[in-house]
């Protein structure tokens, strides 16, 4: 039967995928379904047909497969969180999953470790930033699929300090529409200096363990260069395993990275930064934490030109990683993969990587 927009059918939804929706096959047509979790048999109506994937509504579930009671009213309208209605269990497998296949499929590596996974110690009510909408005095969250808002009283997520900072929005909404920042943290977080405008990492529950972690991947030794460092939440511990520490970061977050940091700091783009870096002192390990787009490809072929005996590439996007990734020369292996619930209740994945060549 070919498939026609408007289409009602019932589909066995198989896994989860990359974007949050589950998937299941309609003969050789691959249909994705936002709200469905792996195992569910569900009745869709089909609103997208493309060459090789379509796209449904999810009308009913007829057999429930791995899912549970959402813990939020907002849960489906709101465009925040998109697994709230699977277990953690289920979203663990799911990142893995993902991420593997982004790397055999993007990067072309078969050579894969097992993917290890660190969970999130809370699973609810981990969140010290969010980006908050507001239009017309009402302050929430953008709708899936939508710039509408949907005003929030109490987010699920949020840590406790957050939701405060929500309520004091919501009570006096500012002029206009727009989106604002909103965290439960002053400017030192974790003992970090971190001004208005930087990154820092949302899940407050994980911030210890995982720069532990991160640290731990990149091991100890004379000369580490940690390109897109930030305000240093790794710097700080990479400071006490290696002599010496390069860091790169753009301008604004470069101050707060001088202030937290003992570390030499390179306050210009990485791009910048490689074209004049003469590779001496050469670093031993380099660690790599671009934003979500992922690196240019000269950040890539300077890499590839120099080669690094050991790079730890942390990501929050697998297909960006996977497609720099597959830009290294084969001579670097993938020693060790974790996947970390950076941000449980979402379809978000985060990665480290290590790689060695030689
Ligand atoms: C995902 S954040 C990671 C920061 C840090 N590693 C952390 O965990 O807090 C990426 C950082 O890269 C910086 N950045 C983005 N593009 C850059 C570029 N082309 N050159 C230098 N820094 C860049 C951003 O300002 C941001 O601080």
């Amino acid at each position: 039967m070919s498939l026609e927009l408007g289409s009602v059918l019932p589909l066995r939804i198989d896994a989860l995928a990359a974007g949050g929706d589950g998937i299941g096959r309609h003969e050789d047509l691959a249909i994705f379904v936002p709200l469905t979790a792996p195992g569910d048999l569900a009745r869709v109506r089909v609103h997208q047909v493309r060459e090789r994937f379509a796209r449904a509504h999810l009308l009913s579930i007829e057999e429930p497969g791995k899912r549970r009671e959402p813990a939020c009213p907002y849960f489906a309208r709101c465009g925040g969180c998109s697994w709230l209605h699977v277990p953690e269990a289920t979203q663990t497998e799911a990142r893995i999953r993902i991420l593997r296949d982004a790397l055999q499929r993007i990067a072309k590596r078969s050579d894969l470790p097992p993917i290890e996974s660190r969970e999130s110690p809370r699973t609810l009510g981990y969140r010290a930033r969010a980006r908050v909408a507001y239009a017309a005095g009402r302050v929430g969250f953008r709708m899936r699929g939508s710039h509408e808002i949907v005003p929030i009283e109490h987010c699920a997520v949020l840590d406790e300090p957050t939701q405060l900072e929500l309520e004091q929005l919501r009570r006096r909404p500012p002029h206009g529409r727009g989106e604002r920042e909103i965290r439960g943290f002053d400017v030192r977080a974790e003992g970090l200096q971190v001004s208005p405008g930087a990154f820092f990492q949302a899940n407050r529950s994980l911030w210890r363990d995982w720069a532990t972690l991160v640290a731990q991947c990149c091991g100890s030794g004379d000369v580490l260069l940690e390109l897109f460092a930030g305000v240093g939440f790794y710097t700080v511990q990479l400071e006490r395993r290696f002599e010496r520490v390069l860091a790169v970061e753009q301008a604004l977050s470069a101050a707060d990275l001088r202030v937290n940091t003992r570390a030499e700091v390179f306050g210009t783009s990485v791009e910048t930064f490689l074209q004049t870096y003469a590779w001496d002192p050469m670093p031993n390990v380099v660690l790599m934490n671009p934003p979500r787009i992922g690196c240019s490809r000269e950040v890539m072929e300077a890499l590839s030109e120099h080669l690094p005996r050991r790079i730890v590439y942390v990501s929050c996007e697998p297909s960006t990683l996977a497609r720099d990734l597959g830009r290294l020369p084969t001579q670097y292996r993938i020693v060790r993969i974790v996947a970390l619930d950076a941000l449980p209740q979402t379809h978000h994945v985060e990665a480290i990587v290590v790689l060695e060549s030689g």
